[in-house]
């Protein structure tokens, strides 16, 4: 399949399967946050001091029609079948900017070295969000993320970019109703800084890439699992409210895979 016929669309599927049906080298830039696998946690995850989960948490129950709760050793394997294949889309001057997040395991620092050994990562730029509110006494409030930027051998960043340092701070969203998403100022950031043309997020949650994409003038492809969240970024890309589309599916212009 010619990426031609997915340029500025929204592709309700498996982000694994759709991505295989794609010819070689067609997107400059890949901007993307996978679900974290956050639910499989032998501590403090998504759990509170008092002995519950956090009540408020907006990914206590993880996304719309995915739990996030794989065996550790599946979720590396199914992260690296992604990262191959985001790698065989990208043309030989582009770059992967993943986000996830680190975490302590039993005691040990878990850096996805697991799911990430091998790829050409060539920085680690530090995402430090604002606070929250913390309901475990036994740990400070956790404030940053990761992302690691994956290039291959021609990448370059846009003129004046590398002043930029590698630590950002960045503020959460908090209106977005998706219980994960980007905000807006860190995609438009990670965006500008190149010079990308077509742009791909295939686990696009609520589309804040293809949003941060369309304001510069560059084209996406945004691949999604879940209906209700393709829905919500058609509303979005069309300048509604954050509300999914109240129109049935047969009105929705976003591809089924
Ligand atoms: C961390 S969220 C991405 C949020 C996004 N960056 C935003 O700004 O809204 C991860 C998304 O991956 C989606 N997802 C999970 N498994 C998927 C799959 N196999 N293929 C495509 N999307 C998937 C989830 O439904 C969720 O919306």
């Amino acid at each position: 399949m010619t990426n031609e016929n997915f340029k500025n669309k929204i592709i309700c599927g498996d982000c694994l399967e759709v991505m295989r049906g794609f010819e070689a080298s067609c997107v400059d830039l890949v901007v993307t946050s996978p679900p974290y696998n956050l639910k499989n946690s032998t501590g403090n995850g998504m759990k509170d001091g008092r002995g519950g989960k956090w009540a408020n948490a907006a990914l206590q129950n993880g996304y719309e029609g995915y739990d996030d709760a794989m065996p550790y050793e599946d979720y590396c394997a199914w992260q690296r079948d992604c990262l191959n294949e985001m790698i065989r889309l990208l043309k030989d001057d582009g770059a992967i900017f993943y986000n996830h997040k680190w975490r302590v395991q039993n005691g040990l620092l878990q850096d996805r070295h697991e799911i990430l050994e091998g790829f050409p990562v060539r920085q680690i730029i530090i995402w430090k969000r604002s606070g929250g509110i913390n309901f475990n006494a036994g740990y400070f409030l956790p404030t940053y993320e990761v992302i690691y930027m994956i290039a291959k051998p021609k990448f370059k960043l846009a003129d004046k970019a590398n002043r930029i340092g590698d630590v950002w701070e960045i503020k959460q969203e908090s209106k977005n109703p998706h219980p994960a998403p980007y905000p807006e100022e860190l995609t438009d950031r990670i965006i500008s800084s190149t010079n990308a043309k077509i742009i791909l997020d295939p686990f696009a949650g609520s589309g804040t890439t293809g949003v941060s994409a369309k304001k510069f003038g560059r084209e996406y492809i945004l691949i999604e699992k879940s209906k209700e969240y393709c829905k919500m970024i058609e509303a979005r890309l069309e300048g509604s409210e954050w509300n999914a589309r109240e129109t049935g599916e047969e009105n929705s212009q976003y591809s089924l895979w």
